[in-house]
């Protein structure tokens, strides 16, 4: 996310390349930008980028649809938030689609475009000598670079449920010309270089792409230019997603993967990775089922697995539903909160993994049944600790799984989520990353882009737990994608990046929004706390410095500080075709949320 004050000049350049891309945009969408919250009709988007959400109204204003500007949006931040995202990385996407006749069947799709693990990968690929590498050497390598799933998630997206007025080439337009003319540096791009230079300086290609010629990153204020990824988008844009899972894209991500191009005084071991040529043309995104839950006389749908959003905050309100939140008083209801999430963690880390390869006994963790026996072990006081998972065999319809007790890393991850309407009533909400800021650190010569660490989010450190490394197998996530339908319409959208805080960061906001009645953009701004089955809770200074920590604190919660927790977007839909839209604030800089029609 940009800091403030970024870039006006380039507001001009996105209403040039939409105009080339054969969507016009009119004078008043280079008037005043990035508001963190917008109300109006017409459709609106919330990203954490301005040029972003401008690519997405003005995909709008043209009369794509949401998911037409929800691909333009995201193709834009895939050039100015590539530490974060991009066409290197995967995603989940969450679709609303309005229906067509006056009382016809809405449908809510879900859309999977997760990284996989190559053929070639086995349980014990990031181990030696029978122990898992650290962290930073799984990260830092071919071996964690799953096959991405963004341009085939992208092009799909477009296929299903786009509007066919944009083709992939008008969408990637705007963020083609933007990475041709470039930005201006700002201290957050400066910060994430800064952050991965000890590594990058060890790459070639990384550091020609973000590094100057003293070795220092891109300083502040100066402008940054991506002609090598403007040429890769230009590639897909002629050849569709086939040219980047086939060909000499594919070829060269191969090639960077497992014999990585490494200076000679690099001080760092860079493992080469196992991926083929097939297992990018293997490559699948396909349409998945969401998860389902009644809340509050709602109807919550997530994304299920691989990713663990659906079914974590989908538990969790389960067990919260057992109590009357609204009557609480606020500190009462955050304890609530913060152990129904420990005890959802406890399940997600013993039963999620790739349904494709485990059975993950999805219908008894949702059932209402199974949450009652585990709101039955809250009490007043914080577990000092972590609890053990629960059996949902019993509410699993006859399905049995093999769990495995495993703590939630603390890696809070990066990652982006957008959030877009139109005035169809569709709705796209879309999380989408490259997993650690900066990936695996490996550039793909003259592509320009980073390719992912995706398979560090696989519990490496075990051979026989439901989400270990295997084959073509994707790796477990907690993206969390969420749409609230109420008497089947729109209510809610919203999602956020943050690695396995995703989860409590959705949750939290669904709480404040639906049960405390906090409004949506203040429920997005509200100070967070992260409680994810550990003997402490990680916090905001803000939430720690509350009243209602100091009274968490007396019934046995312990706090640890984190600068943030996610950065969210979303969305309600008020009636009438009114929507308010909401980003952050502050966070990261603060977001940007846009309407069509003020
Ligand atoms: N890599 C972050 C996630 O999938 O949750």
């Amino acid at each position: 996310m940009r800091g403030r004050g970024f870039r006006s000049v380039l507001v001009t350049l996105v209403a040039g390349s939409l105009a080339l891309a054969g969507v016009a945009v009119s004078a008043d969408s280079a008037a005043p930008v990035g508001p963190p919250t917008s109300t109006g009709t017409g459709g609106a988007a919330a990203t954490v980028e301005r040029l972003a959400t401008q690519a997405a109204i003005a995909t709008l204003r043209k009369g794509g649809n949401a998911i037409d500007a929800t691909v333009t949006a995201a193709a834009v931040l895939g050039v100015t938030e590539p530490f974060s995202c991009g066409v290197g990385g995967g995603g989940f996407m969450v679709v609303y689609q309005a229906p067509l006749r006056p009382r016809g069947r809405p449908h809510v799709f879900t859309l999977d475009s997760r990284e996989r693990a190559p053929a070639a990968m086995r349980p014990d690929s990031f181990m030696e000598g029978g122990r898992p590498l650290v962290f930073n050497d799984a990260r830092y390598s071919g071996l964690s670079v799953g096959v991405p799933g963004t341009v085939r998630g992208w092009s799909e997206a477009l296929r299903r449920y786009g509007s066919k007025r944009v083709t992939l080439a008008q969408a990637l337009a705007p963020a083609i010309a933007i990475a041709r003319s470039g930005f201006e540096v700002d201290q957050t791009f400066f910060d994430q270089i800064s952050d991965n230079r000890d590594y990058f300086d060890d790459v070639p290609a990384s550091a020609a792409l973000y590094l100057d010629a003293d070795g220092t990153p891109r300083d502040v204020g100066t402008t940054f230019r991506n002609p090598e990824l403007a040429q890769t988008y230009e590639l897909i844009a002629r050849g569709g997603a086939n040219a980047f899972y086939t060909g000499d894209l594919a070829n060269a991500i191969v090639q960077t993967v497992t014999a990585p191009s490494i200076a000679p005084s690099a001080n760092h071991r860079w493992r080469p990775g196992v991926m083929a040529a097939s297992d990018l043309a293997a490559y699948v995104a396909p349409q998945r089922a969401p998860t389902r839950v009644r809340y509050r006389g709602a109807d919550v749908f997530g994304m299920g697995p691989p990713s663990s959003g659906g079914s974590t905050v989908g538990e969790a309100l389960n067990i919260l539903e057992g109590y009357t939140l609204s009557g609480m008083t606020r500190e009462a209801a955050l304890h609530l909160y913060l152990e129904a999430s420990r005890y959802s963690f406890a399940d997600r880390g013993a039963y999620l993994g790739d349904p494709d390869f485990v059975k993950v006994p999805l219908r008894g963790l949702l059932s209402k049944g199974f949450a009652q026996t585990r709101r039955a072990l809250i009490g007043e006081r914080a577990v000092p600790g972590s609890v053990p998972p629960g059996d949902p065999a019993p509410f699993s319809g006859g399905v049995t799984a093999n769990g495995e007790a495993s703590i939630t890393s603390t890696r809070a991850g990066t990652t982006t989520h957008l959030t877009v309407s139109d005035k169809q009533g569709n709705v796209a909400t879309y999380t989408f990353t490259i997993e650690s800021t900066g990936g695996s650190g490996l550039v793909v010569p003259g592509r320009g882009f980073l390719l992912n660490n995706e398979l560090t989010d696989f519990n490496f450190d075990s051979v026989t737990h439901p989400n270990r490394v295997e084959g073509n197998k994707r790796p477990r996530s907690s993206m969390a994608p969420t749409i609230v339908l109420r008497g089947g319409k729109p209510l809610l959208a919203l999602g956020s990046p943050g690695g396995s805080t995703i989860i409590t960061t959705v949750l939290q906001i669904l709480v404040d929004r639906l049960d405390l009645g906090t409004p949506l953009p203040q429920a997005l701004a509200n100070p967070r706390a992260t409680q994810r089955n550990g003997r402490t809770t990680t916090a905001e200074p803000a939430f720690i410095a509350s009243p209602e920590a100091l009274a968490l604190t007396g019934r046995g919660h312990a706090f640890v500080s984190t600068p943030e927790v996610g950065a969210a977007t979303g969305m309600e839909f008020l009636g009438g075709g009114r929507v308010v839209v909401a980003a952050e604030p502050a966070r990261r800089g603060g977001g940007s949320a846009l309407v069509v029609k003020p």
